[in-house]
């Protein structure tokens, strides 16, 4: 796998590569990879002749008393897991290759509406800093597809909602949650929880899946919900959000809605974690 931190080298190896006529797949990461980033890059390897990959820790999708020094770094160990899954390129780049006028002065991508509920109220200019890093490294790489993790499902709407909103020709495509055996989302942060935070954290999909069958058996949104939120607060969280919407607009769930999402945010120790569910009723 051949890893650089400069745009100049990802744009002349994507450059050989489309003058043959072969595709390119794009997954990007913020690092300290596990088998849910590593399904993703499996996946892209399959769908496409090359699989490109970045790891960067976007410092403008961090709020100000965010984990963006705290976020773990483990290049050397991702590298072997992406070379491994069949990456071929890897952009690592330093905040000045990305930023280089720094963050106050740098041109921004927002998508309206969508990035402002749930993760969005809770975490101020966070999906700002998503559309914008997102949209830098498509024109960096400009790959014909691009997959993400339906673990962070309003990312993902912001990111599909970007690319029709500015005509970006890529295909975009979602992959479902991996999960540990216990049921918990495989994540970054994971590695922030104690042994027994771990041990309480698989409470947050019980929760989800819980609110799912109540929905599904006609009990109230008010009533799942509840009982939802004293059974996470019961198992040592702090909720954040927990909602049922829309799963196309994120709107508030209306009666006659079929396609629902339910999602979370839930604090466990210093971990944020968030999971959610699709389906229909
Ligand atoms: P990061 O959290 O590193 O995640 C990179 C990609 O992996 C995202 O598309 C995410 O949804 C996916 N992913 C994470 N955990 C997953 C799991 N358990 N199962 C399946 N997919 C999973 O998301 C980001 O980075 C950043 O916001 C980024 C898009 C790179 C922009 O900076």
């Amino acid at each position: 796998m051949i890893t650089s931190a400069h745009i100049d080298d990802i744009r002349t190896q994507v450059r050989a590569w489309r003058a043959k006529g072969e595709t390119v797949a794009f997954v990007p990461t913020m690092g300290n990879l596990h088998q849910g980033h590593i399904t993703l890059v499996k996946e892209a390897a399959k769908k496409c002749d090359h699989v490109v990959a970045s790891i960067f820790v976007n410092p403008m999708q961090f709020g100000q008393n965010e984990d963006l020094d705290a976020y773990p770094r483990t290049l050397e160990a991702d590298s072997q897991a992406l070379t491994a899954a069949g990456a071929e390129l890897l952009f690592t780049p330093t905040p000045a290759v990305i930023y280089p006028k720094g963050l106050a002065q740098q041109t921004y991508v927002e998508v309206p509406g969508i990035s402002d509920v749930l993760c969005g109220a809770s975490r101020p200019g966070h999906f700002r800093g998503v559309s914008t890093i997102v949209c830098k490294l498509f024109n960096i790489v400009q790959p014909d597809v691009a997959f993400f993790g339906n673990k962070d499902y309003q990312q993902l709407l912001v990111i599909r909602t970007m690319v029709e909103d500015l005509s970006l020709p890529i295909e975009i495509i979602g992959i479902d949650t991996i999960r540990e055996a216990s049921g918990l989302a495989m994540s970054s942060r994971n590695g922030y929880l104690t042994v027994e935070e771990k041990a309480a954290a698989p409470a947050l999909k019980k929760a989800i899946d819980a609110m799912a069958q109540g929905i599904k058996q006609g009990i109230s949104i008010e009533q799942v919900t509840e009982e939802a939120k004293a059974s996470l607060t019961a198992a040592g969280f702090t909720p954040d959000y927990l909602e049922v919407r829309h799963a196309d607009t994120l709107a508030k769930a209306e009666t006659q809605d079929k396609a629902l999402v339910i999602l979370a945010a839930a604090y466990l120790g210093k971990a944020r974690l968030i999971d959610n569910l699709r389906f229909d009723r």
